[in-house]
């Protein structure tokens, strides 16, 4: 396992596309799932500086707090509640540039001001989110959705 990542310079694709890898050579070596969401959650943060990252887990039909890192957040969410309960009803990612114009957001941080949510499928049903939460306003686009979508289809198997 590597013990360091390699974070790559340049843009943020090439910072995904330098990342991605090392975080299925990471996660593949392990087989306790929270481990693994704990290092995806941290690589993310680490190469990017997002404000929050972390997961969202379906049980009992609701979403609950998994591994993360950044500030204390809430810890059950309803399916189609805010953004992320949102993302788990649509079985879509949610690309949100301003979180006060997204009708229902759930506000865990006042310093959080954009966000993308993408939902982590296995065998067709959500099993729960991958959360990131920016405190700039319009920091994710669809490069950001692009890889994060690749990242979660590479480690579900890894996850869950
Ligand atoms: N904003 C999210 C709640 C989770 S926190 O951002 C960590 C939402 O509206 O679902």
């Amino acid at each position: 396992m590597a013990e360091e990542l390699d974070i790559a310079t340049g843009s943020k694709a090439e910072k995904y596309i330098g990342l991605i890898p090392q975080i299925s050579a990471l996660v593949s070596g392990e087989e306790d799932v929270v481990a693994n969401m704990a290092n995806v959650a941290a690589a993310l943060k680490e190469t990017f500086g997002f404000w929050w990252v972390g997961f969202y887990l379906v049980k009992n039909d609701e979403l609950v707090l998994g591994p993360f890192q950044g500030p204390i957040a809430c810890t059950r969410i309803q399916k189609g509640k805010g953004v992320c309960g949102t993302s788990w009803e649509k079985k879509a990612t949610m690309l949100v540039p301003d979180v006060d114009a997204f009708p229902g957001h759930i506000a865990c941080s006042s310093a959080s001001k954009s966000e993308i949510v993408v939902p982590i499928i296995r065998d067709n049903n959500v099993i729960g989110v991958l959360d990131v939460d920016s405190e700039h306003l319009n920091d994710f686009d669809e490069t950001d959705q692009k890889y994060l979508e690749q990242l979660c289809e590479q480690i579900v198997p890894f996850i869950s």
